[in-house]
């Protein structure tokens, strides 16, 4: 079995649905962002306080270089699909699901979230123009799953069924 890997905006459950997945399949499961923060021994929001966005959208591409070859279950930092070469590592890692939401769905969720740093100052319509800019990247070579109104549990088995 290949890697199967969770692409998609904050606050699409893509940690919730991947412990289900990980749960049901008896398979490990690794998220980007713990991995970045373990490694560097700092949260995320400290590696965007020091040294910027930039830096860690490095880390990002450095860390999908060499991730577990074993299979597993894999979720990732919500703009992990901006760069092209992420997205072709991501793709050569394992079959890639997006997991879709409805961005009204999406900002109920994050409008308390104070841990992530792109939230920071931003309007509600800053951040639908981020989520639109997103979409097309999430999209590429992708397995798209609507999670609207299911469990993590229900995102998980649609992910089982789509696996064939
Ligand atoms: C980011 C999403 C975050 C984290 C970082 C940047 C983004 O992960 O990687 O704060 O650019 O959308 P989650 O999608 O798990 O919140």
């Amino acid at each position: 079995m290949k890697n199967i890997i969770l692409t998609g905006f904050m606050g699409a459950g893509k940690t919730t649905a991947g412990a289900a997945l990980g749960g049901k399949l008896q398979l490990p499961v690794y998220d980007t962002d713990h991995l970045i923060e373990n490694e560097h021994g700092l949260t995320i929001r400290e590696i965007f306080q020091s040294h910027g966005e930039q830096l860690f959208r490095e880390m990002e591409t450095q860390l999908l270089g060499r991730l577990p070859s074993e299979p597993a279950v894999i979720t990732t930092g919500g703009g992990i699909v901006m760069r092209a070469e992420n997205r072709e590592l991501l793709k050569r890692a394992g079959t890639v699901f997006f997991l879709s939401c409805p961005f009204d769905e999406i900002y109920e969720r994050l409008k308390e979230d104070s841990t992530r740093p792109l939230l920071y100052e931003k309007t509600k319509e800053e951040i639908r123009q981020l989520y639109e800019s997103r979409i097309p990247f999430y999209r590429d070579g992708s397995i798209e799953i609507d999670t609207s109104g299911k469990t993590p549990e229900e995102v998980a088995d649609c992910i089982i069924s789509s696996l064939g």
